[in-house]
């Protein structure tokens, strides 16, 4: 089953994505051919260069973050907010159609 996702890039253009159950959000994107994730550790929640901001989702489909992840979240390179989260860290499942996600400015 393919879940439609929304991606606004850090200048306001929007991106629709179809996602698949089980894949991470950065492997949806990266597959997608967008820029905005590097995903340098390779989904291993150890560089924070798949930072994102969830915008929206379907209360109770984004699981809560492990400590590992929070932890990883205080070296992103644009600014953590409340809805801040590492897109390798989060697994797509069909309750989340239509999430929006907004990438940061950079990652680096
Ligand atoms: S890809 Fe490195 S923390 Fe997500």
């Amino acid at each position: 089953m393919s879940i439609t996702i929304f991606i606004t890039q850090p200048n306001g253009a929007e991106e629709e994505l179809n996602a698949n159950e089980e894949q991470t959000l950065l492997e949806c994107v990266q597959g997608a051919g967008l820029d905005g994730f590097v995903g340098e550790c390779g989904g291993n929640c150890a560089c924070g260069t798949c930072h994102c901001y969830i915008d929206f989702a379907p209360q109770g489909t984004v699981l809560e973050a492990t400590n590992e992840e929070l932890q990883m979240l205080d070296f992103v390179a644009s600014p953590r907010e409340e809805n801040s989260r590492l897109a390798c860290q989060i697994r797509i499942t069909s309750e989340m159609q239509g999430m929006r996600i907004k990438m940061p400015e950079r990652q680096f």
